[in-house]
Order: C-alpha cells, then sequence, then structure tokens
C-alpha cells in the first residue's frame, strides 16, 4: 500500500480493513517488482484498485479508457468492474504492457480490453468515442493535455480518476519545487478553474482526484 499520507500506525489499519487482492493481482505485484526494479512503485496500490472496481461497477460505463496501463494492475481492476462495457488503455511501453496482455488473458478480460501504443497526447487525438469514465495515470508533465483530451470526449455526467495528485503531500508544501510536484500543482489547479465540472480530492494512497463533468 501507497502510505504516503498516513500515519504508519494508520495505514497498517486501513490495509487490515480494506479487502485484500486476489492471487493473480497479488501475482502481478510480484512479477512487477522482479522486473520493473525501481519503477515497480508507479503500480497503483490495492485499496486504489479495490476504488476502481467499486466505481466501474456503479458507474456501468460503455466506454471506459485508461492512460497509463504499466503492466496492468489497475486495468485488471477497471476491466473487473465493466458489465457489457470496453476498456480502452493507451501506454507508450510495448515491453510493459506485454505483462498486462499476459495477465488480461489470464484473468479472461482480454475481450474487452483494447491497447493502443504509442505516446497518448498522438494516440488519444484519433481516440473519437463518447467515454463514460477515465483513469488517467500517465506522465505527469502532460496531464493538462490529456485532461483537455479526455474532457472532450467524457459525457455529461462521465467520472475521470487522476492519480497522484497529492504528490505524497508535497503539492501542499511550497518549499517543493520538483518538476513533477510543480506540473502536478498547476493540473490540480486548472481542474479547479475548469467551471466544466466538479471536483473531490480523495486522499487515497498518493491522492485520487475525482472529477464528474457537469
Ligand atoms: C504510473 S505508470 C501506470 C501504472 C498503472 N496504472 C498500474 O496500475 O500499474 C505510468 C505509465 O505511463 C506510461 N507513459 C509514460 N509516458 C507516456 C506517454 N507519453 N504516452 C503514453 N503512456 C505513457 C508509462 O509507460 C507507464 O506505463
Amino acid at each position: 500500500m501507497k502510505a504516503y499520507l498516513l500515519d504508519p500506525a494508520v495505514a497498517r489499519y486501513v490495509i487490515e480493513h480494506t479487502t485484500r487482492p486476489d492471487p493473480l493481482l497479488e501475482r502481478l505485484a510480484e512479477e512487477t517488482a522482479e522486473v520493473a526494479a525501481s519503477n515497480a512503485g508507479m503500480q497503483i496500490s490495492p485499496d486504489q484498485g479495490r476504488f476502481l472496481t467499486m466505481i466501474t461497477k456503479l458507474a456501468q460505463p460503455r466506454v471506459a479508457v485508461e492512460v497509463g496501463t504499466f503492466t496492468g494492475y489497475s486495468s485488471i481492476c477497471i476491466a473487473r468492474g465493466l458489465t457489457g462495457g470496453r476498456l480502452h488503455c493507451f501506454d507508450v511501453s510495448e515491453e510493459w504492457t506485454s505483462v498486462a496482455r499476459r495477465y488480461w488473458e489470464e484473468a479472461g478480460l482480454a475481450d474487452r480490453v483494447t491497447l493502443t501504443l504509442g505516446p497518448a497526447m498522438e494516440t488519444l487525438v484519433a481516440f473519437d468515442e463518447t467515454i463514460d469514465l477515465a483513469f488517467l495515470d500517465a506522465d505527469k508533465a502532460n496531464y493538462p493535455g490529456y485532461y483537455e483530451l479526455l474532457m472532450e470526449r467524457l459525457r455529461p455526467g462521465g467520472l475521470l480518476l487522476a492519480d497522484n495528485t497529492l504528490r505524497r503531500g508535497w503539492v501542499a508544501d511550497p518549499a517543493h519545487d520538483e518538476d513533477t510536484t510543480v506540473d502536478i500543482r498547476q493540473f490540480n489547479d486548472l481542474v479547479m478553474e475548469d467551471p466544466r465540472v466538479s471536483v473531490v480530492m480523495l486522499p487515497v494512497a498518493d491522492g485520487l482526484t475525482m472529477i464528474m463533468k457537469n
């Protein structure tokens, strides 16, 4: 679990009171830790995964989009919540998503997931479906660009979830001026000033912003 924002005892308590991932997701997390080494921290945490499945079940999207798939953890959580719709994944890495493809097959989800490889600022432009639910978890510098492309395609009442929006809490500390923290701060301000949406920041894992198009 990513417990950046919580006291360790509270973080432990949260783990103990959140439904655990199934063996397939646990195995994916273990394999990611082996093959991705220091990049493995990019994977969403189990509590976020459980949240994504629940929110997908509630929203019942016909078209769900994920920007930033990596080895597939979040995509599996979203795809498992689908009740008839499709998940369209966008990522630039053949290497990481080859792991995801293997797990989609094993999880019996391959027939409801589509993967488009390439820089998502380009591949999303070509995506012309109306989106019901989007999960944003790719390179942070492009969050504003992805946000605009997704918002243009999101239906009224549709949801966009953006990950890592609290940046370990650093966004609230002016002493932190690393590039990614500044990028996320700018993204958070942009969303807040957007009259098209209502927003709630959830202090889950590294911060998950839930944005609904009016
Ligand atoms: C934080 S990881 C995603 C983690 C994933 N959601 C999970 O649960 O495992 C970010 C992903 O964004 C992808 N990415 C980075 N830059 C990108 C770009 N310009 N276009 C598309 N994907 C990109 C990376 O290849 C990486 O797989």
